[in-house]
């Protein structure tokens, strides 16, 4: 795989290194992403059921859907993007990771420097206190699943019409603020606030490459566009940079 020498060039060790993932990260891993041909939200009209309007009326509905989602992504390994990434934060002294998957398959892999902006399918929050728990039973035992003080449990993740937790927002900007490198993975980039992450970073002076299978509403604005699937770019890509530091 061939990468130009002035893109490997940006990657020097000194550089804050931001990594925003999107599903199609996790595709190869098997996870569907949302918008592609496997998109969840085609076959299960995902769009109506991640809503509070939904979970309102029908919460029974809502949680078998995440039950199913829950099993498919119970099933899947991270896979060599994942590992790259991982790695990234291994190599990079200065490096986060801002992730819209709720698949928890970085934290698999090992990273830890993350920041989880719609959430994780493996945690429940309380409707009444707001109390946040992990759960990795698969399938649930009860649907829906309740908190210890009797009342419902949804999911910890941002649906439609919902805003994101304010801290990890307000974390996310000003990693984009601070960053120089920034490297956008399997996203249509077309959800905001997060869709205007690489627009910010640039506009902030950047250098922001995209890895996609396809060109993408950001391709226009990156400094660097690499086509192809995330879990055979990134591993490539890590092995050209670590080339270059040792040269
Ligand atoms: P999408 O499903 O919208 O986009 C997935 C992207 O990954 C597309 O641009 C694909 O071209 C690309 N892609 C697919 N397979 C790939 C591969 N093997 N390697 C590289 N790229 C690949 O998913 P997101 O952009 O993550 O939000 O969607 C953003 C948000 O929309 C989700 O987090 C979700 C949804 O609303 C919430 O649930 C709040």
């Amino acid at each position: 795989m061939e990468f130009s020498d002035s893109l490997i060039e940006e990657f020097q060790p000194s550089k804050n290194l931001v990594v925003l993932t999107g599903a199609g990260i996790s595709a190869e891993s098997g996870v569907p992403t949302f918008r592609g041909e496997d998109g969840l939200w085609r076959k299960h009209r995902a769009e109506e059921l991640a809503t509070p309007y939904a979970f309102q009326t029908n919460p029974k509905l809502i949680w078998e859907w995440y039950d199913w989602r829950r099993g498919i992504i119970a099933k899947t390994e991270p896979n060599p993007g994942h590992t790259a990434i991982a790695e990234m934060e291994q190599v990079f002294p200065h490096f986060s990771l801002i992730t819209q998957n709720v698949d928890g398959l970085h934290r698999r892999a090992g990273n830890t420097k993350i920041i989880e902006i719609h959430g994780n399918l493996w945690q429940t929050r309380c409707v009444r206190e707001g109390k946040v728990g992990e759960d990795y039973r698969v399938p649930l035992p009860e649907i829906p699943p309740k908190c210890e003080c009797g009342a419902l449990l949804r999911p910890h993740v941002v649906w439609f019409g919902e805003s994101l937790d304010q801290e990890d927002l307000a974390r996310s900007y000003r990693l984009i603020e601070e960053c120089n490198l920034l490297l956008v993975v399997g996203t249509s980039a077309v959800v905001q606030p997060v869709a205007s992450f690489p627009v910010e970073a640039k506009r902030q002076g950047a250098f922001v490459v995209e890895v996609n299978i396809d060109s993408s509403p950001i391709s226009s604005l990156v400094n660097g566009s690499l086509l192809g699937k995330a879990g055979e770019i990134l591993p490539a890509l890590l092995g050209k940079i670590k080339g270059s530091w040792s040269t």
